[in-house]
């Protein structure tokens, strides 16, 4: 019996170790981006950059389908990272020279858009 309650208590902790903090919940996060995000407006119910106002942008949205990211909002080099897709978010395109019709969302708890990160990250096809 004891040798399986530590068998256990090494499980969870591997567990515990290995899930990032910091990982939003995608499902959750579908919920924002259909409902009070409005995000399917632009970039589509499938994330594939064709809502309805997409054709009045330019730029247009990346596909997320496609996980052809534009915006590099911390300079490292590369785009579309969890870091990338948070700020666009959060403070909007402007703010890194993309489009500005990219709204910011600092409404949005850090939490929610962790799990719009994550929603979006799981469009990916
Ligand atoms: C009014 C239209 C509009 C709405 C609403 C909108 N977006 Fe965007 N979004 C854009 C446009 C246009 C871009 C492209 C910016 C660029 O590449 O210059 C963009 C870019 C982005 C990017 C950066 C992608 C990249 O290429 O690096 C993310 C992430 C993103 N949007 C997420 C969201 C989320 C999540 C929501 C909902 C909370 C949302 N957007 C709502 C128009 C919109």
């Amino acid at each position: 019996m004891t040798r399986f309650l530590k068998l256990i208590c090494i499980t969870i902790t591997i567990f515990v170790l290995t899930t990032p903090v910091s990982a939003g919940d995608a499902a959750a996060g579908k919920v924002i981006y259909d409902g009070k995000g409005a995000c399917t407006t632009c970039h589509g119910a499938t994330g594939a950059g064709d809502g309805v106002a997409s054709a009045a942008l330019n730029p247009k949205p990346a596909s997320f389908v496609a996980a052809q990211f534009r915006l590099d909002t911390d300079g490292d080099g590369s785009n579309g990272t969890d870091m990338d897709l948070f700020n666009s978010i959060k403070f909007g395109g402007a703010k890194y020279g993309g489009n500005a019709a990219m709204p910011g969302r600092a409404d949005f708890s850090d939490a929610e858009i962790n799990d719009l990160v994550a929603y979006i990250h799981s469009l990916k096809k």
